[in-house]
């Protein structure tokens, strides 16, 4: 494996900073929009993007930001395209190159994630334009009798090929297995489900002969399902999380850097604090942050779609961004939240947004 490879892994994690993942498909962000009344159209969805990557500051707490194949042609008023203007402010360029979870055959509920076919020859484009990692996202949904070892299983190996065309190509996989959040599952279930997930995915790393000195794992933390009545505290959740990472992630692994999935973004906040707090000094890899709805959603509510609210939108996602380098080093407080205006509120309303992420 070349130098490059693990040079950009360590990177992505360097400096308490984390990734913004802004590759939301077309679908979803127009899903995002039409909550807020914004058209859902492609410059809409230009002006959007433009707005987040020219936030003044952001290069000081966000290492790589994560583009979709629509944004990552685009290019802001002034004509830069959105890969020089994120390398000027020494953020590194990424980029979602599955296609998509699609319904599973003759597994009834689960899905598997498409896009390997031809992904050598677009992994080359990508590099071309200046991307040096790639993220490829597998969603393992939890109810009745759901998991099945099929579905974990095909995404895992899916996850493997993906990771290892990125690996030949010069781009750092950033491996994404999400157990969801929604249903009433427990904690401790949560907890197992992943811990097969995790270790079926390493299993199937190895097998396709992925470095793991170039790869970043990107993973749920260890959550009771949305409706399950038991909602265990901060602490609880960084001890489950950790726990079961420690068991089921190696050594090699440079970086381990979350989703959000849905939770608030106060919450993602406090519960990456609480593990960096507790437990960093202990563990072989770093624990950062890979959000998307967690970084955006409060700027996206600010924004609506209107040019005079780009400041003040700019000004609430550098916020946020701020707030995850702090909890990298385990110094978020609440307070940080405190002069940012209606921030209970958010949270609330985040929540009602907890949905898939495509
Ligand atoms: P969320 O942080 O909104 O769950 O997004 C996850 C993701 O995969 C974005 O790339």
């Amino acid at each position: 494996m070349t130098q490059a490879l693990i040079d950009t892994a360590r990177r992505m994690v360097a400096d308490h900073k984390g990734l913004l993942a802004m590759d939301e498909s077309n679908p979803t962000c127009n899903k995002r929009f039409a909550q807020w009344g914004i058209p859902q159209n492609e410059e809409t969805r230009r002006a959007y993007r433009e707005m987040i990557v020219t936030t003044p500051g952001l290069g000081e707490s966000i290492s790589g930001a994560i583009l979709y194949d629509e944004t990552i042609r685009q290019k802001t008023e002034d004509g830069t395209s959105f890969v020089k203007a994120l390398i000027d402010v020494g953020i590194i360029p990424g980029i979602k190159v599955d296609t998509g979870a699609k319904d599973m055959a003759g597994q009834p509920g689960e899905k598997i994630t498409e896009g390997l076919d031809g992904l050598r020859e677009r992994l080359a484009e990508y590099f071309q334009m200046g991307a040096r990692f790639a993220k490829w996202r597998a969603v393992i949904a939890v109810g009745n009798g759901i998991p099945s070892r099929g579905c974990i299983e095909a995404n895992a190996n899916a996850l493997a090929r993906y990771a290892a065309l990125c690996q030949e190509a010069g781009l750092v996989p950033v491996v994404e297995p999400e157990v969801l959040m929604a249903g009433d599952h427990t904690l401790e279930r949560c907890c197992e489900l992943t811990e097969e997930v995790l270790r079926t995915v390493f299993s199937q790393l190895y097998c396709q002969r992925v470095k793991l000195e170039g790869l970043i794992l990107k993973p749920n933390m260890m959550l009771p399902g949305l409706s399950c009545p038991s909602q265990e505290a901060v602490d609880e959740v960084a001890e489950a999380t950790v726990s079961c990472l420690m068991r089921a992630v190696p050594a090699a692994v440079p970086g381990i850097m979350f989703l959000s999935g849905g939770q608030s973004p106060e919450l993602a906040s406090a519960r990456l604090n609480a593990m960096n707090v507790r437990f960093k000094s202990r563990l072989p890899w770093a624990l950062a942050f890979s959000f998307a709805r967690a970084i955006q959603q409060p700027a996206l509510e600010i924004w609506r779609g209107k040019q005079a609210n780009v400041p003040a939108a700019q000004r609430a996602l550098d916020h946020r961004a701020k707030c995850n380098r702090a909890a990298r080093r385990g110094e978020y407080t609440v307070a940080m939240e405190s002069d940012q205006q209606e921030t209970a509120l958010r949270g609330v309303a985040s929540l009602k947004h907890a949905g898939s992420f495509s």
